[in-house]
């Protein structure tokens, strides 16, 4: 979910429903707006996006008043519907509350409350939250932050909030544990938002809340940042913005998702920058020379991550141990954190993350902590959750992503990987000077290769016209292109709603070969590298059973394009770092499906882009 907030002089309407879209890649399934006119509160919720919130709003009430805050929904408790939709009024419809995560024991709270007399209109944990509040500040006599304060302490779970109250309407109460929270502080205004995209063309000042605090925002005041548990005051750390406006939006291209698969060169080049010094042999990562001892006495090295993130580990899994001989476990987070892991100090725990916000991530990152082992980051979002929580880390740098499917943070994840790998195998003596040096040349090539790779957009759109209708896909490759094989069918269903799979070339016949025939689109991922001549009997074994192959050869290859029904033409690179060029083709193939099947490319159903609920 995604959270906005306004007080101060300005119209606080436009405001909160402009933040609203920026934030809509974290939920969009309802929206929901109040405004304080000065007297009155107003309120609008709606299923849907922000832009039919807007309609209703336009349509059912006046919008002018300089306090408002809204929200935009990823439904955890209670379907999608208008009622469901935050933000959530107390019995007496003076508190107002939005609220993103999850309150864990709000069954009891709600029982209690129903028996004191309290009545629910919704089927929200949020709804309970509010009339809480409202119960502990009628009952104890208490301002809006105090109330706030001793409920927060009866909650379990994960929240950003925001409360006002039309008793005291010059200030928004906010708070956050687990899910992120920052305010935008400007001239006589405050802005609150889950991150500080809605606000940056207003302040570029910002205080990130830190996970158990809670901040008093009044208008003409000092903000007051406290922490929940004991009240203590914090002094908080003011934090100069370096995102501009122009980053987060789309530039000219139709989709978000578009823009970004096209930023690709650019921004592999702005993770390496700095980094890679192909000429001298050098990588140099802050992250990693501080705590090198750390990773070459570690008996193994385990990474934990979801979603594509979770696939550019799989890749890394690859590399490190080619590279660096270390032996490496990808685990997705929630099932390594709801086991009982064998874990220890010996342990170097490498947690990727796009948005730095996932819960499942942040709770494995928890269980590595305590049981000792050195836990690194790789995140997108400066200051994220998850950069902070890590004992040390490298960030992607790979700017705002927005599209819900994440296209340049999987490259620049293994961009980053693959330089730590890099660096350990430098240490460790496990690279032959000559190759050492050739990967690093190599790497640098990357985004002139990953350009080439673009100019097969056109290609990959004729083919996606002939498959457009297909029920099902079937991704294939080997080696260090078998998890290239799984985020291509993640791609796929995850925005054209195409039931896909990725499966390792060699296992086909183990099972999924049974689904082949004239109907089955197969991609196979076949590289000149690596393990050509096997996935090329792996192609005969598919057109044998009449099914369709779409491959993707590198340029000049001759052998599959005698096979394959439909090529894509890629350059050539080493074969450790072909994920990185085989992912391109394959996430344009999605992208044209997606837009020719008419689907939301950018906000597909059901999905979101940070998942801070576990
Ligand atoms: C969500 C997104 C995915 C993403 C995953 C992990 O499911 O829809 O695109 O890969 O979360 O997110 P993270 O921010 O931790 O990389």
């Amino acid at each position: 979910c995604g959270i906005v907030g306004y007080i101060g002089h300005r119209e606080a309407y436009p405001i909160v429903i402009k933040g609203l879209k920026r934030l809509e890649y974290r939920g969009y399934d309802s929206a929901g707006v109040m405004i304080y006119d000065g007297d009155a509160i107003k309120l609008c919720k709606t299923k849907g996006k922000v832009a039919d919130l807007e309609q209703k709003a336009l349509a059912e009430m006046t919008t002018t008043g300089s306090v408002g805050i809204g929200h935009t929904r990823w439904a955890t408790h209670g379907v999608p519907n208008d009622v469901n939709s935050h933000p959530h009024e107390s019995n007496s419809g003076d508190l107002v509350i939005i609220h993103n995560g999850i309150i864990e024991n709000y069954a009891p709270l709600k029982e209690e409350l129903i028996k004191r007399g309290y009545v629910f209109h919704s089927d929200t944990d949020t709804e309970v939250l509010v009339n809480l509040i409202e119960e502990i500040q009628i009952k104890e006599k208490l301002k809006l932050g105090k109330a706030v304060q001793v409920a927060l302490n009866q909650v379990i779970g994960a929240y950003a909030i925001a409360v006002f109250d039309k008793k005291n309407p010059n200030e928004i109460v906010a708070a956050r544990l687990g899910s992120p929270l920052a305010i935008g502080i400007g001239e006589g205004e405050y802005f609150i938002a889950s991150d500080a995209s809605p606000f940056i063309e207003y302040t570029s000042n910002a205080v990130y809340l830190e996970d158990g605090e809670m901040a008093n925002i009044r208008l003409h005041k000092n903000m007051k940042v406290r922490k929940i548990k004991d009240d203590s005051l914090v002094d908080p750390y003011i934090q100069e913005l370096k995102m501009n406006l122009e980053q987060i939006e789309k530039g000219g291209y139709d989709h978000f998702m578009l823009k970004e698969i096209y930023e690709q060169p650019s921004v592999i080049k702005d993770t390496y920058r700095g980094r890679l010094h192909a000429n001298e042999g050098i990588i140099q990562m802050a992250g990693i020379e501080d705590n090198l001892e750390k990773f070459l006495n570690a008996d193994r090295i385990i990474i934990v991550a979801c979603g594509t993130s979770w696939h550019a580990g799989l890749v890394a899994e690859y590399i490190f141990e080619e590279f660096a001989r270390i032996s490496v476990e990808v685990e997705y987070a929630s099932e390594f954190r709801y086991r009982n892991p064998i874990i220890n100090s010996k342990d170097v725990v490498i947690a990727i993350s796009q948005s730095g916000e996932t819960a499942d991530t942040m709770a494995a990152i928890k269980l590595a902590k305590e049981n000792g082992a050195f836990v690194f980051g790789v995140c997108n979002v400066v200051g994220s959750s998850i950069s902070r929580e890590t004992y040390a880390g490298a960030y992607t740098h790979a700017g705002p992503e927005i599209g819900v499917a994440s296209t340049k943070a999987f490259t620049t994840q293994i961009t980053v990987l693959t330089m730590i790998a890099l660096r350990l195998a430098k240490a460790k003596g496990t690279l032959s000077h000559t190759d050492y040096h050739m990967y690093l040349q190599e790497l640098e090539l990357i985004p002139e290769k990953v350009q080439e790779a673009l100019a097969t957009d056109s290609v990959a759109k004729e083919i996606a016209a002939v498959f457009v209708d297909a029920p099902n896909c079937l991704y294939l490759g080997r080696g260090y292109n078998f998890p290239v094989a799984l985020e291509g069918a993640l791609k796929l269903k995850e925005i054209s709603y195409i039931h896909a799979e990725g499966y390792p070339a060699a296992e086909m016949k183990h099972g999924p070969i049974a689904l082949i025939d004239e109907q089955m689109p197969v991609v196979v991922i076949a590289p000149r590298q690596g393990h050509y001549d096997k996935i090329v009997s792996n192609i005969q074994e598919i057109k044998s059973r009449s099914g369709k192959i779409i491959a993707i050869v590198t340029k000049g290859d001759t052998e599959v394009r005698r096979l394959a029904d439909y090529v894509i033409e890629i350059p050539k690179t080493s074969d450790p770092l072909s994920p990185l060029i085989t992912t391109i083709p394959l996430q344009l193939l999605s992208y044209h499906i997606a837009v020719m099947r008419g689907c939301n490319v950018d906000q597909p159903r059901n999905l979101a882009k940070s998942v801070t609920v576990e």
